[in-house]
């Protein structure tokens, strides 16, 4: 098998990235090691800043999101009994976030692919590759219980923070940044009606956020320990917790069925360059940020868009110009994504190692940005998400 870029990973970078591509008439085959009903029902983050919904359109991908996505103007900080009520489009000139779950965009981007004929494998996982620093790259996969080779020109790492691309760069080529926090997200999805609007919470208890999927959908999040055991959490338990730490009764945030429920980590990390001769890495297999902010889908579209522009011209008449400052271009990003991720993280959670004096600096954080239109501008401005080359 032989195809211009051999892409790894059927998530959000590398279903973005195909069709990026396609669009250029450049061909791909995506391999995903999981099933399409899998990767179809993972939830995970739904904030798309408006350079993600603008790349959904670009692609002709953004029919549904536009009838089924909720904007987000409102962005609200509970603490201390206190309120800090941020407008986004009147902070940042118009802009603002999008709702939509991730494996809905990630629904979309199949159903794209598929009806353009494009290649993309399920139940194909990439077991090694060979040659990156070389001309002729290759991946070795197993499907269908048979191995397989693919011979390729690039080969995009779009396969996650698991994935194997990133471990197929020698160790001393490559730096990483990681750090860990001592927590997690407890995070579910509810058949009630949400907040009205997007609302994190600064608690004595640990952090809550209250975000939404639908007008009957909620997503909701409590901190809880790294490795929190889901068997200690009834409904019951969740939902008393949720209301207060939102400081809202039933009255405001109704109780309804849960129907998934989940641990989420929470960590920065990331591996520079995100190249190593013809291996190009993207999204989580690159970096991964703390959820605070639900930046990880948007970064990841964000790094795509980079890697197609490069390619482009590489792969059409051999100009690298472009492709080969990709991952000093990305980074730029990233790091001020990362920055952001990490400042919210930082604002709104409970550290188990917090002195009095950090918890005194965190609450005076919390009323600088509720008294200052310069701070919450800030806020907004990386929220809704830094310009495409910024
Ligand atoms: N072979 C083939 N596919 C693989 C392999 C492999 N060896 N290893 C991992 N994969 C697949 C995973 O099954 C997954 O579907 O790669 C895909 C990676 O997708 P994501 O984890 O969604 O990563 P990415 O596309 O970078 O999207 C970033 O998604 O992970 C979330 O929170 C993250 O929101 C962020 C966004
Ligand atoms: C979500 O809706 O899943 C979400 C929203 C905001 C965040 C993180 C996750 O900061």
């Amino acid at each position: 098998m032989r195809t211009q870029v051999g892409i790894i990973g059927a998530g959000p970078a590398g279903l973005f990235l195909a069709l990026l591509l396609a669009r250029e008439g450049i061909e791909s085959v995506i391999l995903e090691a999981r099933s399409r009903e899998y990767v179809e029902g993972r939830v995970r983050a739904g904030v798309l800043e408006q350079g993600t919904v603008d790349l959904m359109h670009q692609l002709g991908v953004a029919d549904r999101l536009m009838r089924e996505s909720m904007t987000d103007r409102i962005l609200d900080i509970r603490f201390e009994g206190r309120l800090i009520h941020m407008d986004m489009p009147d902070l940042v000139n118009g802009r603002e976030v999008r709702i939509y779950g991730q494996q809905e965009v990630v629904k979309d981007l199949i159903a794209a692919r598929l009806a353009a004929g494009g290649e993309l494998l399920f139940e194909a996982e990439a077991m090694a590759l060979e040659d990156i620093a070389g001309a002729r790259p290759a991946i070795r996969f197993q499907h269908k219980g048979e191995e397989h080779r693919l011979e390729c020109d690039v080969i995009a790492g779009c396969d996650g923070f698991h994935g194997i691309a990133r471990l197929a760069i020698p160790a001393d080529a490559l730096t990483i940044y990681d750090h860990i926090f001592p927590f997690g997200w407890l995070g579910i999805l509810s058949e009630s009606p949400p907040l009205a609007d997007m609302t994190y919470a600064n608690h004595a208890r640990g952090y809550a956020l209250a975000s939404r999927r639908s007008p009957r959908i909620a997503r909701l999040y409590l901190q809880c320990t790294p490795d929190e055991d889901l068997a200690q959490w009834p409904d019951a338990r969740i939902w008393e917790e949720l209301h207060i730490r939102l400081n809202a009764d039933t009255s405001e945030l109704a109780e309804g069925r849960i129907f998934q429920k989940g641990v989420t980590p929470v960590r920065s990390f990331v591996a520079a360059p995100m190249q190593y001769g013809r291996l190009f890495l993207a999204g989580d297999a690159a970096h991964i940020v703390p959820p605070t902010g639900a930046k990880g889908l948007n970064l990841a579209a964000a790094d795509v868009r980079v890697l197609a522009r490069g390619l482009v011209p590489f792969l059409r008449k051999n100009d690298g110009s472009l492709v080969e400052r990709y991952s000093q271009t990305c980074l730029q990003r990233v790091w001020k994504t990362v920055r952001f991720s990490n400042y919210m993280t930082t604002l709104l959670h409970r550290f188990p190692t917090h002195t009095p004096f950090e918890r005194q600096i965190q609450l005076a954080e919390l009323d600088y940005i509720a008294g200052s239109r310069a701070a919450q501008t800030v806020v907004a401005e990386n929220y809704v998400g830094l310009p495409m080359d910024g």
